[in-house]
């Protein structure tokens, strides 16, 4: 599986499988078993999708089966805001660690820009140190909220998670995270499906000169400008073609192809909109999760 190094020289995959809205444990457990057979190594959860016991206790099972060890996995999971406070932050990861059945996380991650995220911060910097996250990072932060947190805090975040896929590009927002040294990594790479994605007609006549999938053109975008992408899926079939990206590569002008199909806007959720933070914050209020 091919890989980026972050900042601390620690290598993430560039595709990874992510589980959010498998809230039925069986069915979460039985796509992270054929996750695993299909190759990735990669796993993306968060305290907010409630999943976290069904993803540690099949990657667990498949540790002790050896049919994988727990260093080959990079493990992901996220703080949700009810807990973006400095003593919170700990009980959170706690939390997840024991729900994941793990000793370790991989990647820890801020998931939201909201509440008292400096003072989450400080404990995440804490948890790298004593070893108990490899890599700690931030998801849907905007550009000038992670420069400002770059810029106060000891250890600046490894990676920034957001939304990146054909219809939302975000030019600006990954050439500040290159200029942070800030790995930036895709949520929602095939758009969740929106839009047709899998009958865009610029991606399947891009696709087409490799033999590809629109699916597997817009993932392969998002690795040729090295983004590492976590992708969702309930079905082998997909799950094994969304590997197939290892073989091809877009050339320049393809590339430049797929440039008129950024709207500039996200059409999932905007992150620029007021509202947004509002819902969050009042979600976060009545306890509420994802
Ligand atoms: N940090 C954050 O705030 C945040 C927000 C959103 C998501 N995420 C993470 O990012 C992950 C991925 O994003 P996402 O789940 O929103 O959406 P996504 O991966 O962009 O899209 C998932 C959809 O694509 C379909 N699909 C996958 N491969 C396909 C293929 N080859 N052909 C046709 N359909 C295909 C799946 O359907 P099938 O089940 O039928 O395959 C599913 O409906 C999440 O699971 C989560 O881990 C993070």
């Amino acid at each position: 599986m091919p890989s980026v190094t972050l900042k601390n020289q620690i290598q993430m995959p560039l595709l990874g499988f992510g589980v959010l809205r498998m809230k039925d444990p069986e069915e979460c457990e039985r796509c992270v078993e054929a996750a695993l057979d299909a190759g990735y190594r990669m796993f993306d959860t968060a305290a907010s999708y409630g999943n976290e016991e069904a993803v540690g206790r099949a990657l667990n099972r498949a540790v002790k089966a050896g049919k994988v060890r727990r260093d080959e996995l990079f493990v992901i999971t996220k703080l949700w805001i009810t807990d973006a406070a400095e003593a919170l932050a700990r009980q959170g990861f706690e939390t997840s660690l024991r729900k994941l059945q793990m000793d370790y996380i991989d990647l820890y991650l801020i998931h939201q820009p909201y509440r008292d995220y400096y003072g989450a911060w400080r404990t995440l910097e804490k948890l790298y140190r004593e070893d108990l996250a490899r890599a700690i990072g931030v998801s849907n932060f905007s550009p000038e909220r992670l420069v400002d947190l770059c810029m106060n805090t000891e250890i600046p975040p490894m990676v920034n998670q957001i939304e990146l896929h054909p219809f939302y590009h975000q030019d600006r927002a990954i050439k500040v995270m290159r200029e942070l040294g800030v790995q930036p990594q895709a949520w929602a790479p095939l758009c969740e499906g929106l839009k047709n994605i899998f009958s865009n007609r610029t991606l399947e006549k891009v696709g087409k000169k490799y033999g590809k999938s629109a699916a597997q053109t817009a993932l392969r975008w998002n690795i040729d400008r090295q983004v590492s992408v976590v992708l969702r899926s309930s079905q082998r079939e997909h799950m094994e073609e969304d590997m197939g990206l290892w073989d091809f590569q877009l050339s320049e002008a393809d590339q430049k192809a797929i440039d008129p199909l950024d709207l500039g806007y996200s059409e999932i959720l905007d992150y620029e909109n007021p509202c947004i933070a509002r819902m969050f914050n009042q979600c976060c209020r009545k306890g509420e999760t994802e």
